[in-house]
Parts: C-alpha cells; structure tokens; sequence
C-alpha cells in the first residue's frame, strides 16, 4: 500500500471544518481535544462505571483489524456498543480478502451493507488514509494503528489519563523510552503533548532503535534513560516490536532490560510523584518490572479503561458530524 501519510486535508475534516475522519492527529488543535477529554470524562459516572447509552443506536461501526490485538479492539468494541450501536467485526483472516478480493471491493461491499464507521488496523503506513481515500466520504474511518505511522486514539487516552491525574502539560517533562522507531504510539503521542504544550519530551532508546525525527525543538532524543529520569514526571515504557524489526537490533531482551527496564528504582531516580505508563502488551522483565507495572504509581489498566470512554466521545463527534 501506498504512504498517504500526506494526504489531503479533505480526508480529516468536512467542509465545515468538522472532524468526519481521525487518521492522526495533524488536524487536531487544543481546543479539539479538550472537548474530548471532557466528553470521555462524561462517560464515566461518579461511580467510575462507564455509561451506557442509545445514542448510537441505529448505527453500524464495523471493525476491520489486519493485525493482532487485545485491547484496541476490544475497547473499540465496547465503546460503540455502550453507545447503542450495532458492530461487525469483519474477521479478516476468514474473509474474502483470502480469496483475492482487494481491500477497496471489500470496504465497498461492507459500507453497502450501510456501515457508518469503519475502525481500521493494518500493518501498512497510510492504510487508513487509503481506506478513507476509497471511500470517499461514503464512511467514516477511525484510524487503529497503521504501520509504524500513527496511533492516535491511544495518544488521545494516554494524554487524558493524565489530563485526568490533574497532569499540567507545560509543567511536564515526559519520557517515553524504548522501541521508539518502530512505535505509532510514540508518534502520535508527541503529536498529542506537542499540541498540548509539553515543554520537553525524551525519547529514549537503544541508537538502533531511535528514529532520525522529529525535528521539533521540545523533542530530545538519548540513549541514556538513567540520564534523564531526574527530570521526569511521566515515564512512557513502550514494547519493543520484534515483529517489526528486519535482523537483530539489539543483543538480546535481558541486556535491554539492564540498560532501559522500569525498575523500582529507576523509578525512584525519577521526580516525585511521577506517574508511569504503558500502551500494553506489556512484556514483564523486559521493558517494564512487575513491581512498578503493578505498582501504585502505575497508569496502565487506568490507560486501558479509558481506552473505552475516549473511544466513545470520539466516535460520538465523528458520527453526530456524519447524521
Ligand atoms: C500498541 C500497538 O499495537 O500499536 N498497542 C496498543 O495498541 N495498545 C503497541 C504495541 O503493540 O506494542
């Protein structure tokens, strides 16, 4: 597939300027995502239950996943039908995309059957701007991940998890350290602290797993975390995604973790207070220590539950944009 990752503005906003597409997070301004966050937090009664509601209802959001995943697909899942809409779950590996037929005739077929939403997964940088290319407005699409390219409804919930901690973003040093090359999740991240006005971010990683971008002036790259933790307010672990990596970038996942692993005391080294986070799956022993994963200043099953409200408040905005 194609890179669209330049692709034409039209794909994320409507000609009136309302958001019909998420993709990345270029088109996304401040004041965009406040209004998410305070959405998401609507969600959440005082009881901390997420709501059910039939808003959606008489919608179809159909879930197109290309690559592996827990809680991104389930939390999409979740988060249409808490909202009342029907859901299809195409199982890719069983549909007629075995049998030769190109992904564009099957979004076509699909939307036919009047689907409203597509929620896209693929390993291909740009999938999602080509899916919403092919289209053509006939649909919405929410990007899930593409490639190494963009995340950005997990850059939405990891910034309103914090947002939701009291976090003041231009207060805030953030570091996320590990695989940063291959990570969508760090990329659409620093979109989304960028936007909100973090001063100083640090990517941290092994040289072979730093990437040449982005020429930003509050983005710092090392390979030394032990170097910047006493600055950090939030520490980002990220999986290292042997999956997507072509030969072998590091000497092995013990020697990652005596030079990057979140220990207690690493943890300790950072400023007081800070929180730590992980997009998950998390690899214990490895990226991250079960001690502080599990520990009280840990953000992960926070980061997983509102995985569901934020994709509810943004798939409320995109579908009421769309009635
Ligand atoms: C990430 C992904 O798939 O991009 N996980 C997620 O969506 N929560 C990160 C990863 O796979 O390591």
């Amino acid at each position: 597939m194609t890179d669209t990752s330049h692709h034409p503005r039209q794909l994320e906003r409507d000609a009136q300027g309302a958001l019909r597409n998420l993709l990345d997070l270029r088109e996304i301004d401040r004041d965009l995502l406040l209004q998410l966050f305070a959405r998401a937090q609507k969600q959440l009664g005082s009881d901390g239950h997420i709501h059910h509601s039939t808003e959606l209802s008489g919608r179809t959001v159909g879930t197109l996943f290309f690559e592996d995943s827990t809680r991104t697909r389930s939390a999409f899942e979740l988060a249409a039908k808490r909202l009342g809409a029907t859901v299809l779950n195409l199982d890719v590996g069983r549909s007629s995309t075995k049998k030769g037929e190109t992904l564009r005739d099957t979004l076509l077929t699909l939307q036919a059957m009047d689907v409203d939403l597509f929620v896209v997964r693929h390993g291909d940088s740009g999938a999602a701007a080509c899916v919403a290319q092919a289209l053509a407005g006939r649909a919405a699409v929410l990007n899930a991940g593409d490639g190494w390219h963009a995340h950005p409804t997990q850059a939405l919930l990891d910034t309103y998890t914090l947002w939701a901690k009291g976090v003041d973003f231009t207060q805030s040093t953030i570091t996320i350290v590990g695989d940063i090359l291959h990570s969508r999740v760090a990329r659409s991240l620093v979109q989304a602290l960028r936007i909100l006005g973090c001063p100083k971010i640090n990517l941290v990683g092994p040289s072979t797993l730093l990437p040449p971008w982005p020429a930003h002036p509050e983005v710092h790259t090392g390979t030394d975390l032990d170097a910047v933790l006493p600055e950090s307010n939030v520490v980002v672990a990220l999986r290292l995604q042997n999956e997507r990596m072509r030969g072998p970038l590091l000497p092995g996942a013990s020697e990652y973790f005596t030079r990057y692993g979140l220990t207690q005391s690493r943890l300790d080294a950072a400023q007081p207070g800070a929180w730590v986070m992980h997009p998950g799956p998390i690899n214990r022993g490895v990226e991250i220590d079960s001690v502080v994963a599990d520990g009280p200043r840990s953000l992960i099953l926070d980061q997983v539950r509102h995985g569901v409200v934020v994709r509810m408040a943004v798939m409320q905005m995109i579908l009421e944009n769309a009635a």
